[in-house]
């Protein structure tokens, strides 16, 4: 038995998370899931956004099913992957045949370091000047820059593209360019560049076939696997995984996306393919696939949730994949 800690969370977390575990219910795998809570209904109702009785469960899990945050978000899932030492966070961006994006075809994945960088919350305010200290280290930039060319390999991908911005943040992305480009060497038959950030905001933009494997720093990471969904289709199909040597959380990257909550309209295709990256994780690939080719055929088939152009609703998408599972 696979102990999974399930977490909705805020907003569309719920109604996302509903339709995934209506998926995942009908697989019928050795999985225990038990239901906590986190986010900023929890801070209202306990005071605290990540209640310890969650993060404790969380720490006993074989993996956390996470639907999303509110404002809190930083105290909850920024926490929580730090927490559970989650090194990796593995964001593909792919398109799925049937939708219109901008880049049909496009199959790249952001690989993402996520326990260190702007997002460790270090922030002074003295009076009306603010700082925030930036932590980059060579131990976090090797395991990653590693996980990411060990990706390519298991995934039979060409290439490993580094971002950063080292000619003006020389210290901190001046070392994690510097492993990133040692660590590179070590696999002579990946190909290996890099790039700074704000040029290559523009190739993913206007050429992002040049792309296979991203590996970058925290909060670029953030921001350009929000860019990378954007090119495939939106966030409402952006999966993602965050991976450690003993735990994963496994999330959409999408938020609680307030603007549409409570209308039951949420694409759920985000969190179900985040799902079927946990059940890859635990080796259940075939069931993976039987999800992610129903997803495929139901939106093929013109079922589509608002955001995709289409007018069903999140229950309604979720009971027509589970249809076509059978
Ligand atoms: P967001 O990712 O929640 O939404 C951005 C835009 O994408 C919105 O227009 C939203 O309607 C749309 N969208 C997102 N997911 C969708 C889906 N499944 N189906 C259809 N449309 C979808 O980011 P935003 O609006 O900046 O933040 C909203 C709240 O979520 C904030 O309180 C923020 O702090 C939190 N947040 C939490 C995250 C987490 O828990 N991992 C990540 C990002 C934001
Ligand atoms: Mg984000």
């Amino acid at each position: 038995m696979k102990k999974i800690v399930v977490i909705p969370g805020d907003g569309i977390g719920k109604e996302v998370m509903e339709a995934a575990m209506l998926i995942l219910e009908k697989l019928d795998l050795p999985f225990e899931y038990s239901y906590y809570e986190a986010g900023d209904e929890a801070l209202e109702k306990y005071g605290k956004a990540l209640p310890d009785e969650t993060l404790e469960a969380c720490k006993k899990s074989d993996a956390v099913l996470f639907g999303a945050a509110g404002e809190t978000a930083a105290d909850v899932i920024v926490r929580l992957r730090r927490e559970l030492e989650t090194f990796a966070n593995v964001r593909p961006a792919k398109a799925i045949e049937g939708i219109e994006c901008l880049y049909p075809g496009l199959d790249i994945v952001v690989v993402r370091e996520n326990t260190e960088c702007l997002y460790l919350g270090f922030e002074f305010e003295f009076g009306d000047v603010t700082e925030a200290v930036r932590v980059i280290t060579r131990k976090a930039s090797e395991r990653i820059a590693r996980y990411a060319f060990e990706l390519a390999k298991r995934e039979g991908r060409k290439k490993v593209t580094a971002l950063h911005k080292a000619n003006v943040m020389k210290r901190t992305c001046g070392l994690f360019r510097d492993v990133c480009r040692e660590v590179a060497k070590e696999y002579g038959d990946i190909e290996f560049n890099d790039y700074y950030i704000d040029a290559a905001c523009m190739y993913l933009v206007m050429d992002p076939f040049r792309f296979d494997v991203i590996v970058t720093t925290n909060m670029f990471g953030d921001i350009v696997s929000d860019l990378a969904a954007g090119l495939v289709g939106g966030l409402g199909l952006a999966p993602s995984a965050n991976v450690g040597e003993k735990s994963a959380i496994f999330e959409p990257v999408h938020g609680a996306a307030f603007d549409i909550a409570g209308k039951g309209i949420a694409n759920p295709t985000a969190m179900i393919l985040t799902a079927c990256m946990m059940l890859r994780h635990f080796g259940y690939v075939e069931e993976a696939k039987k999800v992610e080719a129903a997803v495929e055929k139901a939106i093929k088939g013109g079922k589509k949730t608002p955001d995709l152009g289409g007018y069903l609703k999140t229950l309604e998408f979720a009971n027509e994949v589970a249809r076509l599972l059978d």
